[in-house]
């Protein structure tokens, strides 16, 4: 008996003890970033919240969401325009406070205009050793599909080569994983296309999300980060929200 409660005694102080102060940086390109403007608009604002678009926060409050994405990014512009930079100093601030701090990291949408995979694979092991050399964490997070459907109603699926090589950089480096690519063609096709399209910063833009879109994936990334880092970290939950795209259901 003593000794049941007193497993229970250092279990839940485990559980309790679990969660330490947490920050998040986001880095990626228009599908990760904040914009509430034309060809912008990425999941971001559904993670982190944000007042502006009347996103509720996947994240519990007061835990710092920093997203540094930029539209039209790819990893080398990323880098040679100063906003890996902005990202560093980011990282550099929260750590300086004590806090474990989480880096997620998506591209693809651009680098694939420039360059075949291997060139955003060696571009994202660069950021990878660099986050670990402040002490922060890298999370790689495949690229979020585009809702561009095949006349069957499966994806139009160009991103795959970069989601691959996504995930074979981070088995390589040892990161933590995110699979977004996967996890958002398994909904938007289970929703099929008139509800995926009601997610669209614009009618026509099948990349970009609206404020509904960015609710969907921003707490889509929070249950995969859940996941991955079970128990671990300070992330509210919306059972009904994440049921739904658990089950295939049109939230909006
Ligand atoms: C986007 O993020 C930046 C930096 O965190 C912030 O200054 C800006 O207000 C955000 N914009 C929106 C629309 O949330
Ligand atoms: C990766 O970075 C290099 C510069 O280090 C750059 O030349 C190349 O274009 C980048 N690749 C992509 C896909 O952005
Ligand atoms: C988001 O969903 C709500 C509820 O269905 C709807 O009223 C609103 O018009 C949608 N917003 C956009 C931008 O589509």
């Amino acid at each position: 008996m003593l000794a049941k409660s007193l497993f229970i005694l250092v279990a839940a102080k485990a559980a309790f003890s679990a969660v330490v102060p947490t920050s998040f940086i986001l880095v990626g390109d228009s599908t990760t970033a904040n914009g509430t403007t034309p060809n912008s608009g990425g999941w971001g604002n559904g993670f982190c919240g944000s007042e502006i678009t009347g996103n509720i926060a996947s994240l519990v409050a007061g835990t710092p969401c920093i997203n540094t994405a930029k539209n039209g990014a790819t990893t080398g512009s990323f880098v040679a325009d100063g906003f890996w930079d902005i990202s560093l100093e980011a990282m550099w601030m929260e750590l300086a406070k004590g806090r474990r701090t989480l880096v997620t990291i998506q591209f693809g949408h651009n680098d694939m205009k420039i360059a075949p995979p291997e060139s955003m694979g060696a571009n994202l092991t660069e950021m990878v050793k660099q986050v670990r050399g402040l002490g922060a964490e890298p999370v790689l997070v495949t690229s979020l599909t585009r809702r561009s459907f095949n006349a069957d109603g499966t994806i139009a699926d160009t991103l795959g080569p970069w989601a691959d090589q996504t995930i074979l950089i981070a088995q390589q480096q040892g990161t933590h994983l995110l699979d977004l690519h996967a996890a958002s063609i398994q909904y938007v096709e289970a929703i099929g296309p008139d509800a995926a399209h009601r997610l669209n910063r614009l009618p026509d833009d099948d990349t970009h999300l609206n404020v509904n879109g960015t609710t969907v994936f921003g707490r889509m990334v929070a249950d995969l980060m859940d996941a991955s880092f079970p128990g671990e970290l300070p992330i509210i939950s919306n059972p009904k929200l994440s049921s739904e795209i658990e089950n295939g259901i049109p939230a909006f």
